[in-house]
């Protein structure tokens, strides 16, 4: 297997897709990463309502779908990239591969690490990319999301902590089933005593760490402005776990307790056999009424919820 073109540098012998693992990249002399071009891809994606910000008033246990309404970053996009350090703000471009040129960076750095992934877990698609332009000392609220996802710092330092995906201590099987079945995180519930639990990453430039999907976390920026980026995708391992998580949803709706996804593989064969079939049907409906497909099948993320 050559991995020698790959941007970003994975121990592949100790990879495992359920454990979360530091790794090393080459991204910060990357040049679509200059910040005249985030700056230009900014402009862009703001046309696309593909910004997401908050002020740094949010903290650790800000509720994360929130933040940008409980506070808001009054300032325009491009003041607030041009001004990062004085704008005590946190800004993320999202879904950057909605931009053609910035589809091919999530291409090169996906593609690089594909054959890795492959080898222990297959599948990958719903290809995304992420850019976080922070502040000095803003926070990225606790919360979890469905990708895969390396993140990868380029410039300044961040404090990462990341909570193993199965830790139902820090994030209920209730609250990861609530989050796959209607993209909520209320049930995410952020205590200052979880710290002792994470593993936590001092990120420089070169620096990054592969996070599961559904690994809670949460990011506290350093004393200098910082870009970050993130390459998130799913598998058909992620896409079995979302149907499960969704079809324990429907089950607490009937007033059941399931007793969590991966605790009952018999349980869960059933539930993949009976909702999956449904999900297929639901798919196929849409294809044949003409309606976009929104499918987690899709070889990139689509825009929308985050
Ligand atoms: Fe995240």
């Amino acid at each position: 297997m050559d991995m020698k073109a790959s941007l970003v540098d994975v121990d592949w012998d100790s990879f495992e897709p359920s454990r979360i693992q530091a790794v090393r990249h080459r991204l910060m002399y990357h040049p679509l990463l200059r910040f005249y071009e985030l700056v230009e891809l900014g402009k862009r994606l703001e046309l696309r309502r593909c910004i997401r910000s908050h002020g740094s008033g949010a903290a650790a246990g800000t509720p994360f779908n929130a933040a940008p309404d409980l506070h808001p970053n009054a300032r325009s996009v491009v003041d607030t990239l041009q001004d990062i350090y004085q704008a005590q703000a946190w800004m993320s471009l999202l879904n950057v591969q909605v931009d053609e040129t910035y589809r091919a960076l999530v291409d090169e750095v996906l593609g690089g690490l594909k054959p890795g992934i492959d080898r222990v877990d297959p599948g990958m698609g719903y290809r995304g990319g992420w850019i976080f332009i922070t502040s000095p000392n803003a926070v990225t609220p606790f919360h979890f999301d469905k990708e895969h996802n390396f993140i990868l710092q380029v410039q300044g330092r961040k404090t990462l902590y990341v909570w193993d995906r199965h830790d139902t201590f820090v994030a209920s099987d209730r609250a990861r089933d609530r989050f796959h079945a209607c993209h909520e995180r209320d049930l995410l519930d952020w205590k200052d005593a979880f710290r002792e639990r994470a593993k936590v990453f001092h990120l420089e430039p070169g620096m990054g760490a592969y996070m599961p999907s559904t690994s809670p976390h949460m990011v506290e920026n350093g004393e200098a402005p910082s870009v970050t980026v993130s390459f998130t995708y799913y598998t058909d391992a992620t896409r079995r776990d979302s149907l499960l998580h969704r079809a324990n949803e429907r089950l607490r709706g009937l007033g059941l307790e399931p007793p969590g996804v991966g605790k009952n593989k018999v349980l869960d064969a059933c539930l993949l056999a009976g909702f999956g079939t449904a999900a297929t049907v639901r798919d196929g409906i849409r294809r044949l009424a003409g309606k976009p497909m929104r499918s987690d099948r899709s070889p990139y993320a689509c825009v929308g919820r985050h």
